[in-house]
């Protein structure tokens, strides 16, 4: 069979990223140009100098993923690009390169869901997983757990009902002076100290989450005791949604009797969460699986996946495409 050359194509936030994967699974190029350095003088991201950047960055990272892939444009079969969630002046600027792409070269464009980039990730580490499968997706802007019944199939057992994980990660580490982006940063303080200080934990009915009471309780403490060892701190708070996440998804695995589970999301780079959800795999059954370091923050590789799976379901949009900043699974 012939091979399938996707390009992909990510700015849903601070990373400018253009990927070339084949058959959704073989990456030949993945550019990711952050902003991080840009974005940490300001304590977070600044959506109008993020989209500034992309508008600079895109045709460059571009240009150097074609080159990387050691593959000319018209290769490709089809061009997938991030149009939902995410900040809608970042994600305009893919939208709108990757449709005068597809206009000037003729190759069909593919609306890509960020979401379903974060789980396709697991695709390109594990090259023999197939759905069914749970996914716990940690990340930034979602905290969900998610059936996932086929490639382009969804469904959403469980939800955050306020704050994203790597929200309440970047928000903790931000008030105890950690700065932006404060998970790596907790990650690696939390591996300096132990969980030794109690924290809450906020119990919602069902598979559904809620992260914002531990994130206050923990801003309260270091508020109230401002000498309050912060290493101590970070690995309580790791602790803790290490604890929910695993409770929870022990509660799917029961649930849908599937047993297979993919981590997904910038916040399944966490190497506590990581170790923790390892263990599980000595329990009868189960597998885990996490995409690699690179693959689960955000990158075009990921978006090339899931847009092959849709490119190849027929999945195919025209010109009028638009952003989508609040698009769900
Ligand atoms: N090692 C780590 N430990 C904990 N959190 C981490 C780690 N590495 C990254 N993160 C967190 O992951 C998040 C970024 O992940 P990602 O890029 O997937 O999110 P996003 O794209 O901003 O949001 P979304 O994908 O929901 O739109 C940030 O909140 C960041 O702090
Ligand atoms: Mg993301």
């Amino acid at each position: 069979m012939k091979d399938t050359l996707i390009l992909g194509i990510e700015s849903s936030c601070d990373e400018t990223s253009v990927a070339v994967v084949k058959n959704g699974r073989e990456v030949l190029s993945n550019v990711i140009n952050t902003q991080i350095s840009i974005h940490e003088l300001y304590g977070g991201v600044v959506p109008e100098i993020a989209s500034r950047n992309h508008v600079e960055n895109i045709s460059p990272v571009m240009k150097e993923a074609i080159k990387q892939a050691n593959i000319k444009l018209d290769e490709i079969d089809g061009i997938a690009c991030t149009y939902g969630p995410g900040l809608v002046g970042a994600l305009l600027v893919g939208v709108a390169y990757a449709k005068a792409l597809s206009y000037a070269s003729g190759k069909p464009l593919i609306a890509t869901n960020h979401i379903e980039g974060h789980i396709a990730a697991n695709y390109i580490t594990y090259k023999d997983l197939k759905p069914p499968f749970l996914t716990l997706l940690i990340s930034g802007g979602n905290t969900q757990l998610v059936l996932v019944k086929d490639y382009t199939e969804f469904e959403i057992l469980g939800k955050t009902r306020d704050d994203a994980v790597g929200e309440a990660f970047d928000k903790v580490a931000r008030v105890i002076g950690l700065g932006y982006p404060g998970g790596p940063k907790m990650d690696n303080l939390a591996k300096q100290g132990v969980p030794n200080i109690e924290l809450p934990k906020v119990h919602v009915d069902g598979l559904d989450f809620s992260f914002s009471g531990l994130k206050t309780a923990v801003i309260n403490l270091h508020h109230k005791m401002p000498d309050i060892n912060k290493a101590n701190l970070a690995a309580s708070f790791e602790k803790n949604i290490a604890e929910i996440l695993i409770e929870h998804t022990r509660k799917a695995i029961k649930e849908t009797g599937i047993t297979k589970i993919a981590l997904a999301g910038g916040v399944s780079a966490n190497s506590y969460i990581r170790q923790e959800f390892s263990k599980l795999q000595n329990e009868k059954n189960i597998e885990i699986y996490y995409p690699e370091l690179k693959l689960c923050t955000d990158n075009a590789a990921m978006i090339a996946s899931a847009g092959y799976y849709n490119f190849i379901k027929g999945n195919i949009s025209d010109l009028t495409l638009n952003a989508v900043p609040n698009l769900k699974l």
